[in-house]
């Protein structure tokens, strides 16, 4: 059974609908990047996949279960991790207390347990705990972020444009950090990226959305080698 599986989904804004008939799924410890060019869908698929916009079609399984209806916070429950394109943390707090607020129902010990075992994971997060947010960069931020969800277990990562704003030798770190909850984690990430090349050189599957729909599915190595769509749609 793969982890997450998408049925023949049309989802949007109101009544206005965005993406149509998109259908794949992903298995366990895979990146699975989703391209295409600006206005295409690709944050709205993963709001549909989380359940932040209207879906008027199809449905979204995680293993096996149908989650379609399901608010946010059950999905998350269930193992799915969102990570927005902008605002997913708080800014005016400190590192600690962006942690402590995305894990406010765990108890005490659990947490302690829960931020070694995150912060041997992003250790760069070790010395910064005190700082406030906003005097952090923006990939400091994206670690922060990234440190939130993974206090809460997922088995699914869905990170919108994380390298976005970074510097290159920044963006590379970050799609580092993604290859390594794959390898070392063995947890599963859905991956939008401006950054075509780099995401595609990490990914396993790739999806290139455009105007709503799939244009391309399949193996990422092949996406990249198909110069007209590599030159049309990702302009490499
Ligand atoms: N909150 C919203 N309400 C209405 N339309 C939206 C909203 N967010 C995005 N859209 C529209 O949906 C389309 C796809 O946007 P988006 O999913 O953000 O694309 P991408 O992430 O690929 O750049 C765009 O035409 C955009 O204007
Ligand atoms: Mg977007």
């Amino acid at each position: 059974m793969p982890l997450l599986e998408v049925n023949d989904l049309s989802a949007g804004y109101g009544r206005v609908e965005i993406i149509s008939d998109v259908s794949f799924s992903s298995d366990e410890k895979e990146i699975l990047v989703v391209v295409g060019p600006n206005g295409s869908g690709k944050s709205t698929l993963l709001k549909a996949l989380f359940g932040l916009c209207s879906v008027f079609n199809g449905e979204v399984l995680f293993r096996g279960e149908n989650l379609t209806r399901s608010p946010p916070y059950k999905r998350s429950a269930k193992g799915m991790a969102y990570l927005p394109q902008v605002n997913n943390v708080f800014e005016g707090l400190t590192v600690q207390e962006n942690l402590a607020l995305a894990v406010h129902d765990m108890a005490q010990e659990e947490l302690k347990d829960k931020l070694e075992d995150v912060l041997s994971f992003l250790p760069e997060l070790r010395g910064l705990m005190q700082k406030k947010v906003r005097t952090l960069s923006g990939g400091e931020r994206q670690m922060v972020a990234l440190a939130m969800n993974l206090l809460r277990n997922p088995s699914l990562v869905m990170l919108d444009e994380p390298t976005t704003a970074l510097a290159p030798r920044l963006a590379s770190q970050v799609l580092k950090k993604a290859v390594a909850l794959r390898d070392e984690r063995g947890i599963s990430v859905l991956l939008v990226e401006q950054n075509a090349r780099a995401a595609l050189e990490i990914g396993d599957k790739a999806l290139l959305m455009v105007s709503g729909r799939i244009r391309f599915l399949g193996d990422a190595q092949d996406l990249l080698k198909d110069k007209e769509l590599a030159k049309v749609y990702l302009g490499l």
